[in-house]
């Protein structure tokens, strides 16, 4: 998708399709014929959110799609809302350039870049395709790209190239997530990160099992023991930021299949442990859009890329390993790997010198239980940091919501032989692998997220769904200052 911005009067504007307002159409469709199509078509019209009609006009504007729901002041989820359904409708359109203007629309305390970027991100969600290994696949979506018609151009600043940051960033991070575990491998995190590499201030490095060891990254390692593809640590530096700040550094689970190992998962819905790897796909979709945005901040993204898999010499639930922290774990069951393979990735993200640390992963299927889908999990040893990540994704539309990491959690992790469990007990599963991974990070700002519910879908809609790369840029963009 390419999203541009354009600025002036409506009526002068010629495209194949026009999203609009009544209002805006209404004056669009100032001669009389025109007026006469528009009220005839418009009878059953309410005017009510998520309610739309498809008229054609044939003449500088070849259809004309009207919006409901624009007549009021709107909240932030209910402008959302009106994106959501307005970009279904023009994802069916068989156009390939279409103009949005709905920048008239009142949103309640929200300015007119709020606005385009909402509406960007609902196009990019909805023309999202995948059809990689369809041999008769379905043609995508033709829209191709959107100019967004705005009141004051000098308002919006440099929003569309924002819009198409995350749009390139979304589809990278689904792509990889969608991606079945015999293609997205380790290797495959590598080779796909290392395309990263080919803008001049960005450098891909990797950690190989060798160099992990002499690392002591014995947590790591205890579980890409068990495969056969050979576990990664990646490494992407972007310098945007001048020499003397210090780096963000986004951290992602990269699993990119998780059978539980020795504790071997049961078969339902097996499958859909390829997107274990979800967490890594969204630090790199971030990470993409950042370096598409060109944002002067530095940042350090690491992926730990390892598949989880039962075999002859895969790790035993007894088994005591020595993290690159020294410390060390009994793992009492080898299906919490996600935390294993993030101790030793926390450890080297913090080599770094990073002024915050910011985690991603699929971590515990109990923070599906506590949040569903809708909300990603927050953890933070910084309640600032937590803030801003909840903020970013209150006004990205991607939300997220703070879990407690109090110590009286802690004490679950008690192991008789080593230093700590890799597990808990039964209770509060997501709020333990998050106590978990604090014992790893010292004196630096870090939260952890558990998108373990957020990140893909089952079911019928089946399929990664980009997140949290929307909350991510967002922020990103926030400590840029932009
Ligand atoms: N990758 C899973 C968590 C998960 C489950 C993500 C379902 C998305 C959907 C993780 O590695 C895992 O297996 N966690 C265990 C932890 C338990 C052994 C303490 C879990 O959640 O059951
Ligand atoms: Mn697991
Ligand atoms: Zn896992």
């Amino acid at each position: 998708m390419k999203y541009s911005v354009i600025e002036g009067n409506l009526a002068q504007v010629k495209t194949p399709c026009l999203l609009t307002s009544l209002k805006a159409a209404r004056a669009i469709a100032r001669e009389p014929g025109k007026t006469a199509v528009l009220n005839r078509s418009i009878t059953d019209f309410k005017n009510k959110l998520e309610q739309s009609i498809t008229i054609q006009l044939d003449g500088n504007i070849g259809r004309l799609v009207i919006v409901g729901g624009t007549d009021q002041s709107l909240t932030e989820d209910q402008f959302r809302r009106l994106c959501t359904s307005a970009a279904a409708v023009l994802a069916r359109q068989p156009v390939k350039q279409a103009v949005v203007a709905l920048d008239s629309v009142r949103v309640s305390g929200k300015r007119s870049p709020f606005k385009q970027l909402a509406i960007m991100r609902a196009i990019t969600s909805a023309l999202y395709h995948y059809a990689n290994h369809k041999s008769a696949a379905a043609p995508p979506p033709p829209l191709a790209s959107v100019r967004l018609a705005v009141l004051e151009r000098k308002a919006t600043g440099n929003v569309a190239r924002l819009g198409n940051a995350l749009d390139a960033g979304m589809k990278f991070a689904r792509d990889l997530g969608n991606e079945p575990p015999n293609v997205c491998n380790p290797n495959y995190l590598l080779k796909e990160s290392r395309k990263l590499g080919r803008t001049p201030n960005v450098t891909v490095t990797n950690l190989t099992e060798k160099r992990m060891g002499e690392l002591g990254m014995g947590a790591f390692l205890a579980v890409s023991l068990g495969s056969v593809t050979p576990g990664q640590m990646i490494i992407i530096r972007y310098n945007g930021g001048s020499k003397k700040d210090a780096p963000i550094s986004l951290v992602g689970k990269g699993i990119t299949f998780d059978t539980g190992g020795i504790s071997l998962k049961p078969p339902g819905a097996m499958d859909e442990m390829k997107f274990d790897m979800c967490g890594a796909a969204a630090v790199l979709g971030a990470t993409r859009a950042v370096i598409d945005a060109k944002l002067p901040i530095n940042l350090v993204t690491i992926v730990a890329a390892a598949e989880n898999m039962p075999s002859g010499i895969a790790t035993r639930p007894g088994d005591i390993v020595r993290s690159a922290s020294g410390k060390t774990v009994e793992i009492l069951n080898t299906d919490a790997e996600g935390r294993l393979v993030l101790c030793d990735a926390l450890t080297h993200a913090q080599t770094f010198k990073p002024k915050t640390i910011i985690d991603v992963a699929t971590l515990t299927g109990a923070c599906i239980v506590a949040l569903g889908s809708h909300a990603s999990a927050v953890y933070s040893n910084d309640d600032k940091l937590a803030n801003e990540l909840l903020n970013a994704g209150q006004t990205s539309g991607d939300k997220a919501w703070q879990m407690p990491l109090w110590d009286e959690y802690q004490s679950a992790l008690k192991s008789n032989f080593a230093d700590m469990a890799n597990v808990g007990g039964r209770e509060a599963g997501s709020v333990t692998a998050a106590c978990f991974l604090s014992r790893f990070v010292k004196d630096v700002n870090w939260a952890h997220m558990d998108v373990a519910g957020s990140a893909f879908l089952g079911g019928a809609r089946k399929g990664s769904t980009g997140r949290p790369v929307p909350l991510l840029f967002q922020y990103l963009c926030d400590q840029a200052g932009l």
